[in-house]
């Protein structure tokens, strides 16, 4: 088991990325603290981890919450004495349209740079606070290919990702010495789950295109000529939070299928 007996939190467990991500810790032996702003989704997932004889506690906590993220992080450390893998997957919700950004107004541009800088700062802060007594732990984050790719229509999300990206370098540069990793995972986007299937829907109809054809267009551009699946993604979340990976840090996985050049 490539994490046994590793405390991990997740941040948005709720939700498709946090939830595939939070299963594939347990099948790996991991002891997972839950978290999401709604506590229904995040216990569900819970459920179905202990259900299958892994370790899951669920909780409410809203990642943008600098109190409730600390006292969440105290309750962990308390009942299993450490934390070794901080994991923030939470996403904001779909805008239901697309506005070009010469029409954007500026609190609608700003509002992802705001929400994901801030909440992966403050996880990260607190969560390191408590890696660094142990010297030892993994900061994860989680972007997309619009942080590197200029994209027509997604207002402030390819600067919000840009700049969770620099976070993770920044962390890393700063925390690697006292042993801690920080390391981010760039997927693109994965049809199965409801995000992209609604975005793909917007997408296509702006564009003329069926869903379908929206898909291929874009599985076309992968080296493979298919888009990755949540379980593909959540094996390199696995790979990356394992000693395993402890010559990685300071960097973003590019899971792109080869459609985004490094
Ligand atoms: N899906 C993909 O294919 C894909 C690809 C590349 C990158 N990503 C990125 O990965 C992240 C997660 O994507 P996803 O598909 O898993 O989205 P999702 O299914 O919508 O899940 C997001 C989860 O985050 C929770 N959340 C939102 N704000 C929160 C807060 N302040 N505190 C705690 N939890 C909060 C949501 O809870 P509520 O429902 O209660 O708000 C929801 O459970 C996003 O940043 C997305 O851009 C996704």
């Amino acid at each position: 088991m490539m994490l046994k007996d590793k405390v991990a939190v997740i941040y948005g467990a709720g939700g498709a990325i946090g939830g595939a991500v939070a299963r594939a810790f347990a099948l790996e032996g991991a002891n997972l603290f839950l978290t999401g702003r709604s506590l229904g989704p995040v216990e569900a997932v819970a459920q179905d981890i202990v259900s299958a004889g892994g370790s899951a506690d669920a909780a409410e906590v809203d990642a943008l919450d600098e109190q409730a993220v600390d006292n969440h992080l105290q309750f962990v450390t308390d009942k299993a004495g450490r934390v070794d893998i901080s994991f923030n997957a939470i996403g904001l919700p779909n805008p239901k349209t697309r506005v070009p950004l010469i029409e954007l107004d500026v609190e609608r541009f700003s509002l992802p740079i705001a929400t994901y800088t801030r909440s992966y700062f403050l996880t990260a802060r607190l969560a390191a606070r408590r890696m660094v007594a142990n010297r030892s732990g993994v900061i994860m984050t989680i972007t997309a290919t619009i942080s590197r790719t200029g994209t027509p229509m997604v207002g402030g999300g390819g600067p919000a990702m840009a700049a969770v990206e620099a976070l993770t370098r920044d962390l890393s540069a700063e925390l690697a010495p006292q042993g801690i990793r920080v390391v981010g995972l760039r997927p693109q986007g994965i049809p199965e789950t409801a995000r992209i299937k609604g975005s793909f829907e917007l997408y296509a109809k702006a564009s003329g295109l069926t869903w379908e054809q929206f898909h291929e267009s874009l599985a076309s551009r992968t080296h493979t000529r298919r888009l990755s699946t949540l379980a593909e993604m959540a094996n390199v979340a696995v790979f990356m939070a394992s000693d395993k990976a402890s010559g990685m840090t300071g960097t973003v996985v590019n899971l792109s299928m080869g459609s985004l050049d490094d």
